[in-house]
């Protein structure tokens, strides 16, 4: 007699849990100072705003709010993001804007179209965790392609010749910070474009800037050969799980029948509160106070690790975004110093979850937007002791 009743399809070996799920398991000790989770600040969550968009919403059109609705999304909604894109400099019309469950739907819905047994997807070194997962179940092998402080060299893009498509994460990336310059996207839109590569640019963060906004979306140089994803989570709460895929004529077709297989359409109700909340004028100021309060975070990891680490890891100032990216000496295995860092009362993430293929044991991904000023400097000092103590034990063991 069987087992189980249940065969599994050969893609279930590829679904992974993510290793910064694991970690949150371990990460839930009381007073641990976490520089480890990706999440946004709760306290920037308009929970007020919310409140009071959901009390007009329930009133005024309850029926509507509550009902089935159309895949693609609420016509106000896909209008509301193509405006904004266009003034990003992204020329958009609304029916090329599907509203997805995130954008995490988003990568799989695209993945779903593009990827299969064998096909080759191109990625940044390192890249989005959650993009490597998307990917995974379609059993395409994922290939890094070179990259810089500037993100990827678009000299290299031929070596991935072939590839179905490039993942891209053009803005304040997860896990680096870094931004990828004016000059580089049109690079890599030019060479995308003589190769036959689509992109695929992932843009979450692109409003979390702190003294400029990013340069237009790589999507301006090749919107032909370019799906553009963006969130709502990183600029009003990722519980809402609302974003959206800006995609040419013929995918947006097929991602429409992709969603609509997958989930029919994105909750109506979360969607009639950002069209309640967009309509009051609160985005603009809202933003102010986060980019404000994520800036004020920015500046005092900078300084704490500017106090703490100068000695042990190099590192670039994040402009925008959420996170720092450290590297130490080679031979120190960032993973292996969680445990001892957990006991210390710090969290952070291994850098070797964001790679592909070829891993950097010695690099650290750090948050700066979940804890207090004072709370992320006694972190950097607690991890910088760790470390020092790593680096002390391996030269005593080298004698
Ligand atoms: C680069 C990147 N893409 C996509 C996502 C998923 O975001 P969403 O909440 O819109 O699904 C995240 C979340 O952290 C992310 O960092």
């Amino acid at each position: 007699m069987s087992e189980t009743a249940f065969t599994f399809a050969q893609r279930v070996s590829r679904l992974k849990p993510s290793m910064i799920r694991e970690l949150m398991k371990l990460m839930g000790r009381p007073g641990l100072v976490s520089l480890g989770g990706g999440l946004p600040s709760a306290a920037s969550f308009p929970a007020e705003a919310l409140r009071a968009a959901a009390q007009c919403v329930l009133s005024q059109a309850p029926r509507e709010a509550l009902q089935y609705a159309t895949t693609e999304g609420l016509p106000a909604l896909r209008e509301w993001v193509a405006e904004r894109l266009r003034q990003r400099g992204l020329a958009v019309q609304a029916t090329q804007v599907l509203i997805t469950s995130g954008s995490q739907q988003g990568l799989d819905l695209v993945a779903k179209l593009l990827l299969e047994k064998g096909a080759k997807v191109a990625v940044e070194s390192p890249t989005y965790l959650g993009a490597l997962q998307a990917f995974a179940p379609y059993e395409a092998d994922a290939v890094e392609v070179a990259c810089d402080e500037a993100g990827p060299l678009p000299e290299s893009l031929h070596e991935v010749a072939g590839a179905r498509a490039l993942y891209l994460l053009p803005n304040f990336q997860n896990p680096t910070g870094r931004c990828i310059p004016d000059e580089r996207r049109i690079a890599i839109a030019n060479q995308a474009k003589k190769q036959g590569l689509a992109l695929i640019e992932d843009d979450p963060y692109g409003d979390l800037w702190f003294d400029q906004a990013p340069p237009p979306p790589v999507a301006a140089h090749w919107p032909e050969g370019t799906v553009y994803l963006g969130s709502f989570s990183k600029i009003l709460a990722p519980g809402l799980r609302l974003g959206y895929a800006v995609a040419p004529a013929p995918v947006y077709d097929l991602l429409v029948n992709a969603k609509q297989a997958a989930d029919l359409h994105s909750g109506t109700f979360a969607q009639h509160l950002v069209i309640e909340l967009l309509r009051t004028g609160m985005l603009d100021t809202h933003l102010g106070e986060v980019r404000a309060q994520y800036c004020l975070g920015r500046d005092a990891m900078a300084q704490a690790l500017h106090s703490y680490m100068r000695d042990l890891a190099t590192w670039q100032v994040p402009q925008g975004g959420m996170f720092f990216w450290l590297t130490l000496a080679p031979k120190i295995d960032a993973a292996a110093l969680l445990p001892q860092a957990i006991e210390q009362g710090v969290s952070f993430v291994p850098g070797v979850a964001f790679f592909a293929t070829r891993p950097m044991h010695h690099s650290i991904r750090l948050s700066f937007v979940t804890e207090p000023a004072d709370r992320i400097e006694q972190g950097v000092a607690a991890l910088a002791q760790v470390i020092r103590r790593a680096l002390a034990t391996q030269s005593g063991q080298a004698q």
